[in-house]
């Protein structure tokens, strides 16, 4: 569904350019909700932008591409970055960081859904038609269609980012994106948007990439997941492996920092910060803070390749099962 191919981007900034996304090669498959994980500035909200095609100053692609290809309604399609922006609400469709801000709080929902369902999909229905087809849809989420008549400012936090969901749902797109869609939200509200959007992926057989600091939230909902540390992926592969038998060791000491159901064990954190996007060290990202980092790892970039059959890990250290 969307191939990442050899992913570089980098802000232009008057420092230098800070290297947010490096070189970052995976695939998300059709029918699967992909997670992507990793602590604040890693380059999640970035990846996601290019993803997306939002590539705008001062982002800048600096090689490699994404393409977005798949079916829908029996129909082919493919985009590469460039073009992804031409499939927007219909292929693909995204949910930003803070995207309760995005609303427009002086324009009332039902101008927000009406703007953003291009003429050529409302099939020669007059507005009337269009919005009675928005409020089954919101009907069918659960949400009352008496939301379309409101201001964003009368909803709370949790009914804004329902709603935002259901713009970014309603055209069924194969791909949504969801950029850490529970964040700023109090744990039951949490869990209701989760499950809808669980829900959702459930009933669309459709992709969801969902963005989120939270292991939690990776844990519970996504199929298969990314580790990134400092702009690129340490780790991938499915969540479940991934939580019972981390083998990068960043994400051995992120699994280990998390606190479990009857471990009574003291948790400690990883010591150090993540490096500075303007200067990163030479070797792997990681080496100044891994307790296993030799000289190879501060000087050679380790390759991000396959470990096991669908594991995949950047780390000198492992070597590959997979030939
Ligand atoms: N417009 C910009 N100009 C320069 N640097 C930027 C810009 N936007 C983001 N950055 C830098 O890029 C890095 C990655 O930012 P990004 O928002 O992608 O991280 P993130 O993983 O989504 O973080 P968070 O978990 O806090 O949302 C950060 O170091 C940030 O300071
Ligand atoms: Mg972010």
């Amino acid at each position: 569904m969307l191939k990442i191919d050899h992913l570089s981007a980098s802000y232009k900034t008057i420092d230098g350019n800070v290297h947010v996304v490096k070189d970052v090669n995976f695939e998300i498959y059709d029918n699967e909700i992909f997670g992507i994980a990793g602590e604040s500035g890693c380059g999640k909200s970035t990846l996601l932008k290019t993803l997306y095609d939002i590539i705008e100053f001062p982002l800048e692609i600096d090689s490699g591409k994404v393409v977005l290809s798949g079916e829908k309604n029996g129909k082919p399609f493919s985009y590469e970055s460039g073009e992804i922006r031409k499939s927007w609400w219909n292929h693909i469709s995204y949910v930003p960081q803070a995207a309760q801000s995005v609303l427009n709080p002086i324009v009332r929902l039902k101008s927000q859904f009406l703007d953003s369902i291009p003429k050529e999909d409302r099939h020669n229905e007059t507005e009337q038609q269009t919005l009675q087809r928005v409020a089954k849809y919101l009907e069918e989420l659960g949400l009352s269609p008496d939301i379309l008549d409101a201001f964003p400012f009368q909803l709370s936090g949790g009914m804004r980012q329902r709603a935002i969901i259901a713009l970014a749902t309603f055209m069924s797109p194969n791909v949504v994106l969801a950029d850490e869609p529970t964040t700023a939200l109090d744990v039951v509200v949490q869990r209701g948007i989760l499950m809808m959007l669980m829900r959702l992926q459930r009933q669309f057989k459709n992709t969801l990439v969902l963005v989120s600091h939270d292991m939690g939230v990776h844990y519970q909902i996504t199929n298969r997941m990314g580790i990134m540390y400092s702009g690129s992926f340490v780790e991938l592969g499915k969540t479940e492996d991934i939580f019972n038998d981390p083998i990068h060791p960043y994400t051995q000491m992120l699994i280990g920092a998390l606190p479990r159901v009857g471990d009574k064990s003291q948790k400690v954190g990883i010591p150090g910060r993540p490096p500075a996007l303007t200067n990163p060290p030479p070797g792997c990202r990681f080496a100044p803070r891994c307790p296993k980092a030799t000289d190879k790892c501060r000087s050679v970039v380790p390759e991000f390749c396959e470990i096991k059959p669908g594991r995949y890990a950047a780390c000198h250290l492992l070597k590959p099962e997979v030939k």
